[in-house]
């Protein structure tokens, strides 16, 4: 089954998570909704803490709002959130692509994955958007950034989701 291999492929991020974590190897899980793209991230995330290592999940769209909200009300608030988020063990970027569309948020976003990778720390991140979109959405040295270090796992058929 699909869903199969691509859990044997997190287990086997999971199973090399010391030489990953020092390669600063993340992973890209990309498909369609409901398919357990953020369920994997966390599993992943939960290793890495239990290991000991300093980590975050990060909601994209929390992260945006809290652009707005911190800098208007303390913009050192703000920096020490930034601050954690370029310098945690692990980061998971959570639904990459459903934040605001706007210029200088893509700009902080660009800005945040290009200085881990220089620093070689690992990024995991989850969306719905294909490859294509996302080259198109963000600098394309971004994607090609999170490409090259990042194992990509493609995620697909329906909805795991319970109907309400
Ligand atoms: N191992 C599992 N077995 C069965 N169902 C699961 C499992 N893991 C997660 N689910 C269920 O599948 C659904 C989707 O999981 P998840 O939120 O991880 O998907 P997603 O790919 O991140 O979706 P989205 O693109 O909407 O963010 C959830 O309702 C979750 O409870
Ligand atoms: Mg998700």
């Amino acid at each position: 089954m699909q869903v199969q291999s691509q859990y044997a492929q997190v287990k086997q991020y999971i199973a090399n998570m010391q030489e990953n974590r020092e390669s600063g190897i993340g992973m890209v899980l990309k498909g369609p909704v409901g398919t357990m793209k953020t369920s994997m991230a966390v599993a992943v995330l939960v290793e890495h803490l239990k290991a000991g290592h300093s980590g975050l999940f990060v909601p994209m769209v929390s992260m945006l709002d809290n652009i707005f909200t911190m800098k208007a009300r303390n913009k050192e608030e703000w920096l020490a959130y930034e601050e954690r988020i370029r310098n945690t063990g692990l980061l998971v970027l959570d639904d990459l692509g459903a934040e605001y569309h706007q210029e200088w948020v893509l700009s902080k976003v660009d800005a945040i994955i290009s200085e881990r990778y220089n620093r070689m720390q690992p990024i995991i991140i989850t969306t719905n958007l294909s490859a294509d979109e996302l080259k198109g959405k963000y600098a394309e040295r971004v994607y090609d950034r999170l490409k090259g270090t990042s194992k990509v796992i493609n995620f697909s058929g329906k909805s795991l989701r319970e109907s309400a």
